[in-house]
C-alpha cells in the first residue's frame, strides 16, 4: 500500500474486494469511492474525478484484467511538483490498482480462527493524526505490528488506541461475542470499516443484539467468540488473541458464510439482501 506510490505527499486509498462483475456493480463499490472522497477531504484536497467517474473506472480496470474475484484498490495522491511541506500547487492523481489476491488470511486458518498477538504500537489519539480518513500514512504501525505479529509466528496483532481500549487489527475491525450479543469497539479513532457497518446490519437480521462500546483488554477473558471484519478479511474467525481463547461457534460461522454469500451473490435472495443492506 505505501509502496506503490513513493512520496512526502498525503495519499489516500480504499480498497475493495471483487468478486465477478456483480459486485463490481455493487452499491458496496460506490461506498468505497465514497469514502476515498472523504479520505482526500480530511487530507485537505479534492479528487478531480466523481464518485461516479471512480466507480466507472474501477470496472473499466476489472473488465480489461478479466478478473473473476481479486482486489481492486484506487489510490489517490498530491503529485512530486512542489518538494516542500506546502503542496498546494500539486497536480491530484488518481490510479486504480486491481490483481488477483486469494485469501487474506489463509483459509484453512480462518477456518480453525486465526491467531493474533498484542501490538506495540496504539492507534493514535484523533487529536494527533487525521485517523478518519482511510490514509496510507497510518499505515506505517499497521505494517510494522503485522511484520512483528508474522515473525512471532502469529497471524496478525490486535492493536489498542491511545487510551488503552481494544481498537482494531493492523487491516481489520474486532468483534466480540457473548451469548447472543455482539461487542464492538466504538469506532472514533479507527476506521469505522464498511464491512464492519455490513456484518452489523447482517448480525441485526438474525436477532443479535449489537453492542458498541468502549471494550477494556482484560474484558476479553469473558468474551466467547471473535472475529475480524474487512474488504480483505472479510468475516474471520479469531481463536486467540494474547492470553486469551475463543471458539469458533455458530454465530461466528452464520455471518462468515452469510458474508461470503453477500459479496458474491449468486442466488436472487442473496442479491436481495446485498441491496437491502
Ligand atoms: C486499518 C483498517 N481497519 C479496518 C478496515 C476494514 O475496513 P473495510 O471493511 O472498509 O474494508 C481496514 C480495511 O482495509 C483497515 O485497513
Amino acid at each position: 500500500m505505501v509502496g506503490l506510490c513513493r512520496g512526502p505527499m498525503p495519499r489516500c486509498t480504499c480498497l475493495h474486494t471483487v468478486s465477478t462483475t456483480e459486485a463490481a456493480c455493487s452499491s458496496a463499490l460506490t461506498q468505497h469511492s465514497e469514502r476515498l472522497h472523504a479520505s482526500a477531504r480530511i487530507l485537505g484536497f479534492q479528487i478531480p474525478f466523481s464518485v461516479a467517474q471512480i466507480d466507472q473506472a474501477c470496472r473499466d480496470v476489472i473488465k480489461a484484467q478479466g478478473l473473476v474475484e481479486g482486489y481492486i484498490r484506487p489510490i489517490a495522491w498530491r503529485g512530486s511538483e512542489e518538494m516542500g511541506v506546502a503542496a498546494k500547487a500539486t497536480k491530484i492523481n488518481l490510479a486504480v490498482a486491481c490483481w488477483d489476491w486469494g485469501s487474506y488470511f489463509p483459509m484453512e486458518e480462518r477456518l480453525k480462527g486465526i491467531r493474533l498477538c498484542w501490538a506495540q504500537y496504539r492507534r493514535p489519539d484523533p487529536m494527533t493524526a487525521p485517523c478518519k480518513s482511510k490514509a496510507t500514512g497510518l499505515y506505517m504501525i499497521c505494517t510494522v505490528e503485522k511484520h512483528r505479529s508474522m515473525d512471532e509466528g502469529y497471524n496478525d496483532a490486535l492493536m489498542l488506541d491511545w487510551r488503552g481500549l481494544v481498537a482494531e487489527a493492523t487491516g481489520a475491525n474486532v468483534f466480540f461475542i457473548k451469548g447472543n450479543t455482539l461487542h464492538t469497539p466504538i469506532p472514533d479513532c479507527f476506521l469505522d470499516g464498511i464491512t464492519r457497518r455490513t456484518v452489523i446490519g447482517l448480525a441485526k437480521n438474525h436477532g443479535l443484539e449489537i453492542v458498541e462500546r468502549q471494550i477494556r483488554p482484560e474484558e476479553l477473558a469473558g468474551f466467547e467468540q471473535c472475529f475480524l471484519t474487512g474488504s480483505a478479511a472479510e468475516v474471520t474467525p479469531v481463536s486467540e488473541i494474547g492470553e486469551y481463547r475463543f471458539t469458533v461457534g455458530q454465530i461466528t460461522k452464520t455471518l462468515m458464510e452469510e458474508y461470503s454469500a453477500f459479496v458474491r451473490p449468486k442466488s436472487a435472495a442473496d442479491r436481495k439482501l446485498a441491496v437491502a443492506i
